[in-house]
């Protein structure tokens, strides 16, 4: 895994942009996988401001999402449908139809799961995969304790997962319990991944990361295991080293 530890998160977000536009410069059909939360919009308005200066077109560009939560019509507030569409897709010249999100609506979630994976082998592996972490190391929504044999699958959220995207509902009973997520085995089909990382409240599972132990209890670790993973973090998110601490 290659390191890269920026300033802040304005720098973070800048550095993952440039890394994002050469990928479609190199390549103007690259599928793209991508994720929510909040680390990643300083890096989509970093790509939407490339776009209004005519230096990136998304016109041929495909993309696939990690997750959704189950329950949620695409169109409420807080689905990652919505998410995408408001943080980037109508902010850009990406062909609709060409941006793919697991449906949390499906009746039939298993089959729903089955659909998204085989969409996977179908229209990627994902050039490039932008990711997040979850305080408890997550990635996607695959939580601690999640087999790295897993392929896109349905997952009950972890109490401080609900907790930690409360902030989006307006209390943590109305965070939805479930979601559909890309498994650890789908993440890792990707090309290429960046891990981004930003704030203090995310060091310890940076931390955790850098320490190279590998196993199910700390999902993000199985990043470790791919061949070409680069870790972008702000100084806040990132370690101090022993010797740093000895000195302060
Ligand atoms: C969410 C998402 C992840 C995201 C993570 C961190 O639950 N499913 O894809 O990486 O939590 O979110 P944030 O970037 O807001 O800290």
């Amino acid at each position: 895994m290659k390191v890269r530890v920026t300033e802040n998160y304005q720098h973070m977000s800048a550095t993952a942009a440039d890394m994002i536009a050469a990928q479609i410069m190199d390549k103007p059909d690259a599928v793209l996988g991508l994720a929510t939360g909040s680390t990643p919009l300083g890096t989509y308005n970093e790509l939407i401001r490339a776009y209004n200066k005519s230096r990136l077109s998304f016109s041929g560009v495909r993309t696939l999402n990690l997750d959704e939560y189950v329950g949620l019509p695409q169109s409420h507030p807080q689905s990652y449908h919505t998410f995408m569409e408001e943080n980037l897709f109508k902010r850009i010249d990406i062909n609709p139809d060409q941006t793919f999100i697991p449906n949390g609506m499906a009746e039939d979630r298993n089959k729903e799961c089955r659909r998204y994976e085989n969409l996977i082998d179908e229209i990627g592996p994902p050039d490039l995969q932008v990711l997040g972490i979850g305080r408890n190391g997550h990635i996607g929504f695959n939580e601690p304790g999640t087999s790295f044999a897993s392929t896109t699958h349905l997952v009950k959220l972890a109490d401080s997962t609900r907790e930690a995207n409360a902030r989006f509902f307006q209390s943590k009973e109305k965070v939805p319990t479930h979601a559909i997520t890309m498994g650890i085995t789908s993440i890792l089909k990707s090309k290429k991944i960046i891990l981004l990382a930003s704030g203090e409240e995310k060091m310890p599972a940076i931390k955790h990361l850098l320490t190279g132990d590998i196993g199910e209890k700390f999902p993000a670790s199985a990043l470790l295991n791919h061949p070409d993973v680069t870790l972008i973090v702000d100084e806040l998110a990132y370690p101090a080293t022993e010797e740093e601490n000895d000195a302060e």
